[in-house]
């Protein structure tokens, strides 16, 4: 089927959808909602069969709907209507969730319903949920829709109009701040993370931190007995802040201060250096309790044989101080007597590379840029350099540019089927790359293949990076099952009576790497490419990268989406009926 993504920006379930249902033989094409008349266009040059909405934040004008069949993913059960449809089911504490698939009509979430799931809700942040949960259950959706678009033009089948359908959702306002505020004196601590939850990647929750305005993100839950006065801040650690509730406490990641230079979402010790500089820090020990708080966690199976290190850094984006505290953290763990290290990254994402939002912060971007890159690369030498034990990326989340090429330094790469990777630099301003990602690469796949990945700059499946060679494995269900998978292969490999062979062949390859060419020398090679990103005349990688931070609204859709505006694929024709 020729379907055309009418979306708001290419986000991550615009990027499963893309690249799944591509996998299952369709045509597709992306366009990003601007205007009507450029969506207009789009509709004209590529002849769609189906308008698929993964995401918008405005309505579908009549000029399309009227005339193409045009189906809208909608983050909500059956009935449920509004712009803040996750942020209200987790603040209100909904036990099970959804996602609706509607036909777009003149009412906004009120057309035909065509396919819907549910989901149990996990304790998460909402970009979390949709970037799992949603997605999941919008890709099931999506299939189910599809599915029935031959029948339905057959008057064989027809959609259910939203008042027959029976859902206990409804109509529901955008949420406003009003409705999100902390009461931190009466509040406890299941209210405020519910609240911090349900407003988190965006827009935050306005309040003030050491008098000053700023909106809060990326909150866990800290210890009971904080023993001070609610709202208090108590300590820091790992970029966060420790602050009281009326029954505990809870850690603040990230803020986003009013009035600063630049309205960045930077961490919380970052954007009030001087004020969390006089807290007292309380460092989170490498092997501690799983339910206590911090970014950098170790633990080992029960005999001893595989150790598993989760770096979970918000939003995957490694800062130069990051990368120092994993290196040092795998560094720490090598000196454990284990034979298999399973690098396990962060829940929500397993790395997306250098901290874009801490570099633009910075006195000189170009300067942090440099550092970021250089702490970056010192981290995949140091995975590259365990010879004496092998290494395996477990992905849990998604990878996307460094962070993806990071997770090839290992020696085995798995992901689940709902990861979506991203092994690509240039759409970051045609960034070159580094992270070995010239040594690395050719270890995996042929030139011709991938210098393809590379420039083709589309989301990859696991399934697919597995058949390519990318990655070595791709199995169990979503999230939980997975990581007991891993668990199991991992402990399988330590306890394989090939492992010392193994081993030795490894070795043996990279002392033949080395002396055909050395490390450092891909590492020179790479960035002096970087340091013309970063320094040289052309601007694209600082533009890019403000752009992203800043979260500029898109004004036009890259050819390599958009493939009925690329000369070869333009195709004149009319609507579909
Ligand atoms: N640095 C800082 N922040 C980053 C980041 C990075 N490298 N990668 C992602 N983020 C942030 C986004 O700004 C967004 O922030 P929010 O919480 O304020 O919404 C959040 O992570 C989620 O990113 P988003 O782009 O919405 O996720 P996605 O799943 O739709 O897309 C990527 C994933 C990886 C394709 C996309 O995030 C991306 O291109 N990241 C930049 C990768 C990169 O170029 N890194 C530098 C070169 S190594």
């Amino acid at each position: 089927m020729r379907i055309l993504f009418l979306t708001h920006g290419f986000n991550s379930l615009s990027q499963r959808l893309y690249a799944e249902l591509t996998a299952d033989g369709h045509e597709l094409s992306v366009e990003f909602d601007i205007r009507d008349s450029v969506a207009e266009e789009a509709v004209a040059l590529f002849a769609p069969e189906v308008v698929l909405a993964p995401f918008l934040k405005r309505a579908i004008p009549p000029s399309i709907w009227q005339r193409c069949l045009c189906l809208v993913v909608h983050p909500g059960i059956v009935g449920d209507r509004g712009p803040s449809a996750l942020d209200w089911a987790i603040q209100e504490g909904e036990q099970e969730w959804g996602v609706t698939v509607l036909q777009a009509n003149a009412e906004m979430d009120a057309g035909d319903v065509w396919a819907s799931r549910t989901f149990p809700m996990r304790a998460a942040a909402k970009a979390g949920l949709y970037r799992r949960e949603v997605t999941e259950s919008a890709l099931a959706c999506v299939r189910e829709a599809l599915s029935r678009v031959v029948d339905w033009r057959l008057g064989r089948w027809r959609p259910t109009h939203l008042a027959e359908a029976g859902g206990r959702g409804r109509q529901r306002p955008p949420m406003r701040q009003r409705d999100r505020c902390i009461d931190w004196q009466r509040d406890d601590t299941a209210t405020v993370l519910a609240r911090l939850r349900a407003a988190d990647g965006l827009p935050g929750v306005a309040d003030a931190l050491f008098g000053e305005p700023c909106h809060l993100f990326d909150a866990h839950p800290g210890p009971r007995d904080a023993g001070v006065e609610p709202g208090a801040c108590i300590a820091r650690r790992d970029g966060a802040i420790l602050r009281a509730t009326a029954d505990g406490s809870v850690w603040i990641g990230h803020v986003r201060r009013q009035g600063a230079a630049q309205m960045l979402k930077l961490p919380a010790t970052v954007a009030f250096a001087e004020q969390a500089a006089a807290l007292p820090e309380r460092p989170a020990a490498l092997m501690r309790a799983a339910d206590d708080y911090g970014e950098l966690h170790y633990r080992e199976s029960a005999d001893g044989c595989v150790g598993f290190l989760a770096f979970d850094f918000y939003n995957g984006a490694m800062s130069t101080e990051q990368c120092r505290r994993l290196e040092a953290a795998i560094r720490r763990v090598a000196e454990r007597p284990t034979r298999v290290l399973v690098l396990t990254g962060g829940l929500e994402f397993w790395s997306n590379g250098i901290h874009l939002s801490r570099i633009e912060a910075a006195e000189s971007a170009a300067d942090e840029s440099w550092a970021n890159i250089n702490a970056m690369d010192d981290v995949c030498a140091a995975v590259i350099g365990l010879t004496d034990r092998l290494t395996v990326a477990a992905l849990r989340g998604n990878a996307g540019a460094g962070g993806c090429f990071l997770a090839l330094a290992a020696d085995l790469i798995w992901a689940h089927p709902g990861v979506v990777l991203n092994p690509h630099y240039k759409n970051m301003g045609n960034l070159y790359g580094s992270e070995y990602w010239t040594y690395l690469l050719p270890r995996r796949m042929a030139a011709e293949p991938a210098r393809r990945l590379v420039e083709g700059r589309l989301p990859v499946r696991a399934a697919d990076a597995a058949v390519m060679g990318l990655i070595d494995g791709c199995f169990g269900r979503a999230g939980d099952d997975f990581a007991v998978q891993m668990r199991a292969q991992a402990r399988q490999l330590a306890a394989d009576p090939a492992l010392p062979a193994r081993l030795e062949a490894k070795r043996a390859r990279r002392t033949a790497d080395e002396a055909a060419k050395p490390l450092a020398r891909y590492r020179d090679e790479e960035l002096v490419r970087m340091h013309r990103n970063f320094y040289g005349f052309d601007p694209s990688y600082h533009v890019a990268r403000y752009h992203f931070v800043h979260k500029t609204p898109q004004s036009w859709t890259p050819r390599h989406l958009a493939r009925h505006r690329a000369p070869s694929g333009c195709r004149a024709g009319g609507m579909a009926a």
